[in-house]
């Protein structure tokens, strides 16, 4: 299994210190205000890479983009199926926890480096602290959904994002002391880049149309399935008919997109996934989003993006009552060019920027871990 993240560095946590686990594309995103704010506060911190994604697209460009320290190692783990992924990680995490004995282990979102690292902490009775904790689709056909409950059954702290998702923590029996509403991460990587996310500069690197609408799927639901696939390529290609579609093509669906013919369509441009820079550059120029990813769904809802999610349910009600987004079920899919042209048409209407969304999230979430406040 292969990795291609940055090369790792020589030093090792000292007991006390916290270690942030990140090993998939939105981890990146999430930790490094998270990081940051630590560091201004001169806590000693290292982070760990698991490998779980390694192409330079899905990785490496993060740590440049983000400025994200150089991880101080790199499992690289890779792919494989979920058990044979999960117990690599497990199995890697294991050793680096007891030769590093780090004093907290920070966890982020809902991918198997996540859950695997929680699990591990845990039996080792290191403290884990999960950023992004009490999402909830209550969808157990996600493998997200599964790794989200039991990695906040694991830990000690949990850094909630959204009002629901304290409730839903609340629900499961996780005790209030815990939980912690800090806003969302993503959103202060977001805030923190504005300047940053030029859609002209990137059409003429690239040569972007000058209206479109980004596109991009990576969920199983959505791309392991040829019956699905079709289905979704036949969709795009009608919205396609009315607007160029971008859609930079996550490595799970390419070959699968590629059996289906998604690039056959004039007017659907094909690209290798983008950093983050460059991305959020490309969906904060369209005229809408038509997409699965659980990030861009809030990503989007600060950027006024009309965002259109090819799932019957989604962990982010906040980005529907507060936001742009829409759900779109498989049923409804002869109806998505309708919706895209309706939502470009739209004036963007007015929103409620959903509680703490203000990219202050990092620096609440190291004041909990460095003891200087008790709750928010
Ligand atoms: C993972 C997360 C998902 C998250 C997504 C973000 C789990 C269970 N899923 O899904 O929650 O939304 O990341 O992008 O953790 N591959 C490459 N190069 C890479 C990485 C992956 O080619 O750098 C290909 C491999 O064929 C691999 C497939 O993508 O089998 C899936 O990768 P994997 O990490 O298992 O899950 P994702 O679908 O990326
Ligand atoms: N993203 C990116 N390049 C892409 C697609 C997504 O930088 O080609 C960013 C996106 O802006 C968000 C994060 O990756 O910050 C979301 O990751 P992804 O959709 O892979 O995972 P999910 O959020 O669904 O778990």
């Amino acid at each position: 299994m292969s990795t291609g993240s940055p090369a790792p560095a020589a030093d090792v946590a000292a007991p006390g210190a916290f270690l942030h686990i990140v090993g998939a594309r939105p981890n990146f995103v999430k930790a490094a205000p998270v990081v940051a704010a630590l560091e201004r506060r001169g806590a000693e911190q290292s982070v760990l890479h698991t490998g779980q994604h390694y192409d330079d697209r899905m990785s490496a460009v993060f740590f440049r983009d983000l400025g994200l320290p150089r991880p101080d190692a790199d499992l690289g783990v890779g792919s494989g199926t979920h058990a044979e992924q999960t117990a690599a990680l497990m199995v890697g995490l294991e050793k680096e926890f007891t030769e590093r004995r780090p004093g907290t282990v920070v966890v982020y979102g809902d991918v198997n480096s996540t859950v695997a690292a929680a699990l591990v902490a845990a039996k080792l009775g290191v403290p884990v602290a999960h950023v992004e904790a009490g999402l909830r689709s209550f969808d157990m056909t996600m493998p997200e959904e599964v790794n989200r409950r039991v990695t906040d059954q694991l830990s000690d702290l949990c850094f909630a994002t959204s009002p629901e998702a304290v409730g839903h923590l609340a629900a499961e029996g996780v005790p209030v002391g815990r939980v912690h509403l800090v806003g969302n991460p993503m959103i202060d990587t977001l805030l923190a880049n504005l300047d940053r996310f030029d859609t002209g500069a990137l059409r003429e690197r690239t040569g972007l149309p000058e209206s479109y609408v980004a596109a991009t799927l990576h969920r199983p639901a959505n791309v392991d399935r040829p019956e699905t696939v079709a289905r979704l390529v036949a969709a795009v290609h009608e919205v396609a008919d009315g607007i160029d579609v971008v859609m930079p093509v996550h490595p799970r669906g390419r070959a699968a997109f590629a059996a289906a013919g998604l690039g056959d369509h004039p007017r659907v441009h094909l690209l290798e996934p983008l950093g983050y820079i460059d991305f959020v550059a490309l969906v904060r120029g369209g005229s809408a989003v038509v997409t699965d990813s659980g990030g861009v769904q809030e990503e989007t809802t600060i950027l006024g993006v009309p965002c259109l999610t090819l799932r019957p349910n989604t962990e982010r009600p906040v980005t529907i009552t507060h936001g742009t987004n829409r759900l779109v079920s498989e049923a409804e899919l002869p109806e998505l060019p309708g919706l895209v042209a309706k939502a470009a048409a739209e004036a963007p209407a007015e929103r409620a920027v959903p509680p703490l969304w203000d990219g202050r999230a990092g620096e609440r979430i190291a004041s909990v871990l460095c003891g200087e406040v008790g709750d928010h």
